[in-house]
């Protein structure tokens, strides 16, 4: 009799089950979309506990600090492009500052010539971090839930540990040598951590304590102070504690264009992303390039020359817009944009030194990291946030647990010698005390028809600018879906090295070969994987999708 009542529940248990699981999911209500699952999952546990998109871009980004130490941080600095679900419009810069004992040729010699790795490796690269203040000024505006509350699941995930990935084991292993020569053997990152391996960060867990009790005065002050300016200075930098003492995030007025139905609203200066970003949408947008095929010749072709326009008016017009007068109105504006496309012909490529003159060399760039949230308010935020190259500038400070930025290296250390990613500056891109170096990081907000309609974002130096428009025209003129548009193969031109590059392997050689016809010059040894692009897209049926950058450990997890 039991037997036979059992088997009955059983079977009836199945049916519920089979029925529940064939069950359409619910649709998502929001997502977390960076750079490791851990940092992801923990930016929706926030949510789940009623939290909003501003409180798990604090709980998210602390995580990536934790188990993302190439980029992830809380010794760099970033930018958020947000919308509050009343529809306001924002960004908030928190980018590294120079400090106060910094000056324009600190960098060169006694003959003037750059000094080779001084702006990248060591104590002097570093850039007075905003990292900290920067999340603090969000919580204090847009937070909903207490501090604390946002800080723990990192400092858990530093006591308990992180598992190692295979890119990072390969990571770790490519920088060892120079972990040791600036830290010694003994530093955390110089041990063998192989694929599978548990990280445990006991030091950055009682930093991010400190942090979780004073908000940013426990990383601004106080023994976390002491232990960076006494590391910053044995490794030959420059900040003091009136440098920390300082700092200040910015609240700023996003970049804002139109592109056909869309209405962008991206980073402005001290990044040169939203005023590039701009500046070739606007130059693309008379060719309706929707017309030509993804990636067909036609369309590389106007991509890449509106590029080289852009970042050659860059290289001389941006910079800090709390130093140098940034003519952002001209450059954005629709005439000036139209008269530099009227030398573009189809038949032949332009030469960049028919632009502006000048030759240089390119080099590999590094990490940086981007994360996209959305929340079931309507919330969203774009952020963007780096120690500059992997590591940044390699000082670890041991007894806090975590890398210094090396942002130092984006200003124009000289005019005319270019910076670790190749890009050129002038005076406007100057070193001067307490001014931020310029940047391309591109965190963006697309809206179509008024409403909310894409998140994006993406590391890759002088490649960001170039990623997030690829991003955004494979989803509303080549009508991908965002992670097909996320996936597809990337290329690059930055006005100098006139260049263009090409993801290895993803282009077949006809292509190639017609792109060479036409008079630009492609160069194999420079192509290398481009970007790591994570974003949310809201269709007009308010569908959540994602996309998550297949070339890095990305993870998108939705918020049911
Ligand atoms: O702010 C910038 O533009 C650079 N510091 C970003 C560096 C970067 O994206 C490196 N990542 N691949």
């Amino acid at each position: 009799m039991i037997s036979n009542l059992s088997f009955r529940y059983g079977l009836l248990f199945s049916i519920f089950s089979l029925l529940f699981s064939c069950a359409p999911e619910p649709p998502a209500k929001g997502a977390v979309v960076s750079a490791r699952e851990e940092a992801s999952k923990i930016g929706v546990a926030i949510m789940k506990k009623g939290g909003n998109a501003f409180d798990a871009m604090i709980a998210t980004d602390f995580a990536l600090a934790v188990c993302y130490p190439n980029a992830g941080n809380i010794a760099g600095g970033g930018f958020a492009v947000y919308r509050h679900s009343n529809s306001e419009m924002g960004s908030l810069d928190y980018r590294e500052k120079a400090p106060l004992a910094a000056y324009a040729e600190m960098y060169l010699d006694e003959s003037g010539n750059v000094i080779p790795k001084k702006s990248t490796f060591g104590g002097l690269s570093v850039g007075v971090p905003g990292t900290v203040a920067g999340l603090e000024a969000i919580h204090q505006r847009f937070g909903s839930l207490p501090w604390k509350d946002l800080v723990q699941p990192a400092i858990d995930l530093a006591r308990n540990g992180y598992r190692v990935t295979e890119k990072q084991q390969q990571s770790f292993e490519s920088n060892k040598e120079e972990f040791i020569q600036m830290n010694g053997e003994h530093t955390l990152y110089a041990q063998n951590f192989k694929a599978g391996d548990l990280v445990k960060n006991n030091a950055l867990a009682i930093t991010l304590e400190r942090i979780a009790e004073q908000g940013s005065a426990g990383f601004y002050q106080g023994k976390n102070a002491e232990a960076l300016i006494s590391r910053v200075q044995e490794t030959g930098g420059v900040i003091t504690f009136a440098d920390l003492n300082a700092y200040q995030p910015v609240w700023r007025d996003p970049i804002h264009f139109k592109y056909k139905d869309l209405d962008i609203y991206t980073m402005g200066p001290p990044s040169s992303g939203g005023i590039c970003l701009g500046q070739i949408m606007k130059m693309i947008e008379p060719f309706d390039i929707g017309q030509y095929k993804q990636n067909s010749l036609e369309a590389v072709q106007i991509m890449v020359e509106a590029e080289r326009r852009s970042y050659a008016d860059r290289s001389l017009y941006l910079g800090d817009p709390d130093f140098v007068q940034v003519p952002k109105d001209s450059l954005l504006d629709v005439n000036y944009l139209n008269q530099r496309m009227a030398t573009f012909s189809f038949d032949r490529a332009t030469l960049s030194s028919d632009i502006n003159p000048g030759t240089i060399v390119w080099e590999e760039s590094e990490e940086t990291t981007h994360y996209s949230i959305l929340d079931s308010m309507g919330n969203a935020v774009a952020v963007t946030t780096t120690l500059n190259g992997s590591y940044g500038s390699k000082v670890f400070v041991d007894s806090g647990g975590y890398f210094l930025n090396n942002e130092m290296d984006d200003f124009s250390s000289k005019p005319g010698v270019p910076n670790m990613f190749g890009l050129l500056g002038g005076k406007a891109n100057a070193i001067a005390p307490e001014k931020r170096m310029l940047s391309a990081m591109t965190p963006t907000l697309v809206l179509k028809n008024g409403a909310l309609s894409m998140i994006v974002g993406t590391p890759g130096g002088s490649t960001i600018i170039t990623s997030v428009l690829q991003t955004i025209l494979n989803v509303y003129e080549f009508e991908m879906t965002l992670q097909e548009a996320v996936n597809a193969p990337r290329f690059h031109h930055q006005w100098l090295p006139d260049l263009v590059t090409f993801e290895p392997k993803r282009f077949d050689a006809g292509f190639i070969q017609k792109m060479q016809a036409k008079g630009y010059d492609i160069k194999e040894e420079y192509s290398r994987i481009i970007g790591r692009v994570d974003g949310i897209h809201i269709s007009e049926e308010n569908e959540i999708t994602t996309g998550a950058d297949p070339r890095g450990d990305d993870k998108a997890v939705l918020f049911y």
